[in-house]
């Protein structure tokens, strides 16, 4: 199960999987969703979108039950939906805040809630949690943001002391400037910039000097789902070129 498959690292994330045999619940709030997987070349596995809102607690039980209906079984969930506001202290305000930490923060705790009986009684499960480098060091006006990434990092902490006895690892992933639809904001691709461009890139603020695509981040996905993965739980697994390791 994938939220957040729609569009940039949901979507890559889906496609990664599908590529590698499985079969894939895609959720989202956007009906685009379900025309999104059509056309993926070598597609191995199988997709069913399901559209909805994530913070609808009820939506998203009917949801889950329905996949484990079809399915049979719930290996992996990938909380991957978030959305954000960009404002300081004085701007933000309450309202936008509490919208965050449904999306960002509660719909996660709810999601994992639901799918862990599941796993439990398989004794084989992976949670992934998409987070953030803006939990680590942040530039600012993403408070919000910021405080649900930074106890999405906490919470599979504790996620992964509680289920490893039941077979299921919990592990997060904090990516860093990556080139998705997140990346525009008010219509200017930020990772695209001239600042971006001077700092980043040339001044190599982020030592790869790029930003990063949906692909890389889905890759990292991948291999916390999978076998591969078994000495690894409660980690928040920094993809981000270097950025966080530089002054
Ligand atoms: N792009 C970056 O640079 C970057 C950096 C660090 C972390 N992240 C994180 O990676 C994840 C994916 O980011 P992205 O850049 O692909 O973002 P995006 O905005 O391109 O995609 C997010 C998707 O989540 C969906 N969504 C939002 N609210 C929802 C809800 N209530 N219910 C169901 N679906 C909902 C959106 O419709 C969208 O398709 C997010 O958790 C984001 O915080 C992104």
């Amino acid at each position: 199960m994938v939220t957040g498959a729609a569009q940039g690292i949901g979507a890559a994330i889906v496609r990664e999987f599908l590529r590698e045999g499985a079969t894939v619940a895609a959720i989202d709030i956007k009906p685009e969703v379900r025309v999104g997987f059509q056309a993926v070349p070598e597609q191995a596995g199988k997709v069913r979108a399901y559209v909805l809102d994530i913070s609808n607690h009820e939506a998203y039980r009917s949801c889950v039950e329905d996949v484990a209906k079809r399915e049979g079984k719930i290996d992996v969930l990938v909380n991957d939906a978030a959305i954000c506001f960009y404002g300081d202290i004085f701007e933000d305000s309450l309202e936008n805040w509490r919208q965050v930490q449904a999306v960002n923060l509660e719909a996660i705790y709810w999601g994992c809630k639901l799918v862990a009986p599941h796993m439990a009684r398989q004794r084989w499960g992976r949670i992934i949690s998409i987070a953030s480098t803006q939990a680590i060091a942040t530039e600012g006006r993403l408070g919000s943001y910021t405080a649900a990434k930074g106890a999405i990092m906490s919470f599979t902490k504790s996620l992964a002391v509680e289920l490893a006895p039941h077979g299921i690892l919990a592990n997060a992933i904090a990516p860093g400037c990556i080139h998705t639809p997140m990346s525009v904001i008010d219509g200017v691709d930020e990772t695209q910039t001239e600042l971006f461009e001077e700092w980043y890139v040339r001044r190599r603020k982020i030592p790869l000097a790029r930003p990063g695509e949906p692909e890389e981040i889905a890759r990292v996905a991948v291999f916390l789902a999978s076998d591969d993965c078994s000495y690894v739980t409660g980690h928040t697994l920094v993809a981000d070129g270097g950025l966080t390791v530089t002054f």
